[in-house]
């Protein structure tokens, strides 16, 4: 049954969308400075297995988030937005959720192909690619993985910067449903200007 909805994101969806964040900005730094080490020190695969175990995380802990998604109905965004904007928001967090899968599966299916065994947190994930049949795909996996990994960051800059752009410049309550404040809309300046001018 769909929980109707609330005026903030639920406290768990909030907790799953900061750590998940906080998880996938993580693992794209530690993926990205791993470059900046000399050939050989120890440090590159150190991050390279944090890069992964925090990519697995991504994709286990993604299911539940999918689930309270559409078990509790989304809080409204008010003032409202227009018809296009809401599909583009939508259409926006469709492709994160399709990428936070994708991205994983892609990661642990070329490093299979590779014959690399994967773990996450010390057990072995199932062999989905072995190396004899996944051989010849390997770097078009990779390939594919590395492209859409680099495209969800400019996604998630986008994303951020239009989380901003709600909040300071349309002054709506978008980011504060994530954030989980209290503050009632009708309490900011803005808003009181803007009624104001209008009535
Ligand atoms: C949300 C999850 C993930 C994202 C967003 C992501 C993103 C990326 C990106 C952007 C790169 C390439 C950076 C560059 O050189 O341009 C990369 C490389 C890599 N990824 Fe992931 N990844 C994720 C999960 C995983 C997982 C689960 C695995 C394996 C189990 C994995 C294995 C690797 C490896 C081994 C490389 C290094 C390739 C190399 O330079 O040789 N990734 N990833
Ligand atoms: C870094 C990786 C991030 C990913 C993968 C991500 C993903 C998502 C997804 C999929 C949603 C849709 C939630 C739903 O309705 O099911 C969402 C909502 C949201 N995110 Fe992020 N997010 C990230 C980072 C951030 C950051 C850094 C900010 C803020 C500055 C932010 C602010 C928001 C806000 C305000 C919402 C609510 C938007 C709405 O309901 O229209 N997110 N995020």
């Amino acid at each position: 049954m769909i929980q109707s909805p609330g005026k903030t994101y639920s406290r768990k969806q909030r907790w799953l969308h900061w750590l998940m964040a906080l998880m996938i900005v993580s693992l794209l730094i530690a993926i990205e400075i791993k470059s900046d080490f000399p050939k050989g020190d120890p440090r590159i695969s150190q991050l390279v297995e944090w890069h992964k175990q925090a990519g697995l995380w991504v994709l286990f802990l993604v299911w539940f988030r999918l689930y309270w998604r559409y078990r509790q109905a989304t809080p409204q965004i008010l003032p409202p937005l227009s018809l296009a904007a809401r599909a583009g928001a939508h259409a926006a967090h469709v492709l994160l959720y399709l990428m936070m899968i994708g991205i994983p599966v892609l990661g642990v299916l070329f490093s299979q192909a590779k014959g690399r065994a994967i773990d996450f947190m010390g057990w072995p994930v199932p062999i989905l690619l072995d190396e004899s049949t996944g051989l010849p795909y390997a770097l078009t996996l990779k390939t594919l993985h590395q492209w859409l990994g680099n495209a969800m960051m400019y996604l998630i800059g986008i994303h951020f910067a239009s989380a901003l752009f709600h909040h300071w410049i349309r002054r709506d309550n978008t980011l504060i449903r994530m954030l989980g404040g209290h503050k009632p809309v009708a309490d900011r300046s803005f808003f009181q200007t803007t009624i104001k001018q209008e009535t």
